[in-house]
């Protein structure tokens, strides 16, 4: 991102000046268009689309993109529940969860679940015997052994990765499966975040082999759900996924599918990053600027207490300063960090190497000047190291279509960070 995608200096004071600083921004027209492009995606028998929601599950995201006609991907039953607080219809959310909790029915009521390992298809089985009306037909997800992500942390197939039905686990699954009475209806495969779309190909024909053989067991599979993971560059020179190309493959591998075994699948994907990381942006404050006998470092009023990605990934997002005063533009390198008292709180780590630090090339900056992140629409706002050092949560803005800015979460209060402590008789 050369230039901010959906701000301009103008509103950027604007929304500091309104709002104050840290405040995320994010852009209806960009995650709308996002959603298109997902929707547009090529496919052989109909496409669904879900948001992995932990990207960013605030209430107003949720409902615009439930508008957008794409349904929910949860990852806990915490998060099912907060999509129904927003009125997503139960119906149009999968849950594929590591921690599938034994109350699961009773406390959410019935909602669609994705088995990731052999002791969840027992549990489903042991909520069957209680639970009227549970489906018969189950979703699995499986580890297919081979993975790719941005970053090693962010890869989850493989050997490494302990989310899904080890693949040499497979007969084992469906033997069991077999045994409760159950069919599997949808097959699931999920390989990493910010994949190589060559990698994601290749396990999309490996899926389709597991497909071919639960087809041939009279398993009743409608759906193969190919996961989320679509690389999006939030950099200039990170590349982004096509989504048309790689839906062309997969389009051609389901039509090959049904001449070969009779089956129209339903292609599934559920993207986080996709949908959200470009449309929102973080505008923060330069509060100190010092020097030592290497660096210089900026520090902001921001950092892992709302974007952890950098101190987790060495991810890199863009940075872009907006001077308080006209000044000469002297552009220099600075390290960028936040405002923890934690070293490894920056903002320009080197990249995928969270241990070291690394420089940006700035206009010079000033204390009072406000620096604007990009790219932290997904896993920022909902990944944040929430109030380390008691720094409230920051306040979520959306911007619309006429260009209205939203408060669409406050920023937190003291009171509310402490609200939950009890102090006990023999202290008070
Ligand atoms: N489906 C499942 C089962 C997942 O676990 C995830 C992400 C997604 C879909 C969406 O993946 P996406 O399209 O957003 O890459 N926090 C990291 C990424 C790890 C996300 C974990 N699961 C990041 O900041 O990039």
């Amino acid at each position: 991102m050369d230039s901010l995608n959906f701000l301009n200096e103008l509103n950027v004071k604007h929304a500091a000046m309104r709002f104050g600083t840290p405040v995320f921004i994010y852009s209806q027209k960009i995650l709308e268009d996002q959603a298109q492009k997902a929707l547009d995606m090529p496919n052989a028998f109909g496409l669904t689309v879900r948001y992995a929601m932990k990207a960013n599950s605030n209430e107003s995201i949720l409902r615009l993109l439930d508008r957008k006609g794409v349904l929910i991907d949860a990852s806990s039953s915490h998060e099912v529940e907060r999509a129904l607080n927003a009125g997503i219809p139960r119906r149009n959310i999968l849950l594929t969860t590591q921690e599938l909790p034994h109350r699961l029915f009773q406390d959410v009521g019935w909602v669609e679940v994705n088995l990731t390992s052999i002791e969840q298809i027992r549990n489903y089985k042991s909520f069957s015997l209680h639970t009227e009306s549970l489906d018969n037909k189950v979703s699995i997800r499986v580890n297919p052994g081979l993975g790719s992500g941005g970053t090693n942390r962010t890869n989850v197939g493989g050997p490494s990765s302990s989310f899904g039905i080890w693949h040499e686990d497979f007969d084992k699954a469906l033997n069991l499966i077999n045994d409760y009475g159950f069919g599997v209806k949808r097959l699931h495969t999920h390989i990493g975040s910010g994949s190589d779309p060559k990698v994601w190909e290749k396990v999309a024909l490996m899926s389709l082999n597991y497909a071919e053989k639960l087809v041939k067991e009279n398993h009743p599979l409608e759906i193969l759900n190919l996961g989320g993971g679509y690389k999006v560059g939030r950099m200039d020179d990170e590349e982004s996924i096509d989504l048309q190309r790689s839906g062309e493959f997969i389009k051609k591998a389901f039509e090959d599918f049904y001449d070969e075994n009779g089956v129209k699948l339903r292609l599934e994907i559920e993207p986080g990053t996709f949908l959200m990381a470009n449309a929102g942006v973080l505008v923060s404050r330069v509060i100190d600027v010092v020097k030592t006998s290497d660096y210089t470092f900026i520090k902001t009023d921001t950092g892992m207490t709302e974007v952890t990605r950098p101190s987790l990934y060495g991810a890199q997002h863009p940075l872009f300063l907006f001077p308080s005063n006209s000044r000469k533009d002297e552009p220099n390198e600075y390290v960028v960090v936040g405002h923890c008292c934690e070293s490894g709180d920056i903002l320009t780590p080197e990249r995928d190497n969270p241990e070291k630090i690394s420089t940006r090339t700035l206009r010079e900056t000033e204390i009072g000047d406000l620096l604007v992140i990009g790219g932290v629409g997904a896993y920022c706002s909902s990944m944040s190291a929430k109030n380390y050092n008691s720094f409230p949560e920051a306040p979520e803005v959306l911007i619309d279509r006429s260009e209205n800015f939203h408060l669409i979460r406050k920023r937190q209060t003291l009171d509310q960070i402490v609200q939950n402590e009890i102090v006990p008789k023999f202290l008070s």
